[in-house]
């Protein structure tokens, strides 16, 4: 549900919208960003208008929009970097900031997925993202999705399970010197992991070095036994792969994680693919916890 300026509503439970407006009015007032006589104007226009706080400050043209996703990102407690001098990906703006146009839907994912986990008994969860082809959003869908769990103070661990083209310390800007093939190999244990405070309790274990045989490390009972150990410290666990159709690696990942979610893009992924991916999966006894049209 959208009002007419493209802004989500700040909750959609009657009552408590007001309790928030005030709150963000008070975060503003202690940014420096509104004065009293400021305030005042707001709350006339809200009343005549029967409009948000943020909203009528924004049409008083006495706050910009960068201030209003700030001070959102406080009220809410979710980081939020400003747009510029920002040293992750612009593919994070997205779960960062609670006004993007996609939020909403990688929020309503989430809730899907936590609903879809509360009916297993294997907790915690870790999850494949999985698609047939290159360039259907699966690694941007991984990070988002993340960043939101972490902001619900889950511990949330991603794994950069692609070899052949990994972007995951790109997108969180963590080194990609040792990664999942070292674990993998034997070479370094879960310390591997890259903690991201910016985004809470999240953690992110990059590729790595890439190896020569990517099929046979992720066949080997190593990644299950990390999955094991990894289960202990975190909530979540997120793992992206390269292109399903290409290759075993995400059949291989999507059977040792347990579950997987696959993705179709839009226009782009053939209905077939995507159908028989979901069969293949389940051959393999990968539970298919859902499947998410990826438009852009
Ligand atoms: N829902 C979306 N809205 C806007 N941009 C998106 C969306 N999903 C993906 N993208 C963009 O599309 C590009 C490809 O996405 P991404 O790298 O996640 O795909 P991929 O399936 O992981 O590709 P690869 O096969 O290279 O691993 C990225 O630049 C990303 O920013
Ligand atoms: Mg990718």
């Amino acid at each position: 549900m959208r009002d007419r300026n493209g802004i989500l509503p700040l909750d959609a439970a009657q009552g408590s919208v007001v309790r928030r407006d005030l709150r963000i009015g008070d975060i503003l007032a202690a940014e420096g960003k509104l004065d009293r006589a400021g305030i005042e104007q707001v709350i006339r226009l809200q009343e005549s208008r029967g409009v948000r706080f943020g909203e009528a400050a924004l049409r008083l043209q006495l706050i910009t929009l960068e201030d209003l996703r700030a001070a959102l990102a406080k009220q809410y407690d979710y980081p939020y970097l400003p747009a510029d001098g920002d040293a992750f990906s612009a593919d994070l703006a997205v779960s960062r900031d609670a006004l993007h146009p996609n939020a909403e839907q990688l929020r309503a994912l989430r809730t899907q997925l936590l609903i879809q986990w509360s009916k297993l008994e294997r907790e915690p969860r870790a999850l494949a993202i999985a698609s047939p082809g290159s360039f259907e959003g699966r690694s941007y869908v991984t990070a988002n999705l993340a960043v939101l769990f972490a902001q619900l103070g889950l511990r949330t661990l991603i794994i950069d399970a692609d070899f052949r083209a990994p972007r995951q310390f790109e997108i969180f800007n963590v080194s990609d010197r040792v990664g999942l093939s070292a674990v993998l190999s034997g070479r370094a244990g879960h310390e591997a992991a890259m903690p991201v405070p910016a985004f809470g309790p999240l953690a992110v274990l990059p590729a790595g070095a890439r190896p020569p045989n990517p099929q046979e490390l992720l066949l080997r009972p190593a990644l299950t036994t990390f999955l094991q150990l990894a289960r202990n410290e975190y909530d979540v666990i997120l793992i992206d792969t390269p292109p399903a159709r290409e290759n075993a690696d995400a059949q291989s990942v999507a059977f040792s994680a347990g579950s997987v979610l696959v993705l179709a893009r839009a226009n782009h992924t053939r209905i077939d693919d995507a159908a028989g991916l979901v069969r293949d999966f389940r051959d393999a006894g990968a539970l298919v916890v859902g499947t998410a049209l990826n438009r852009f």
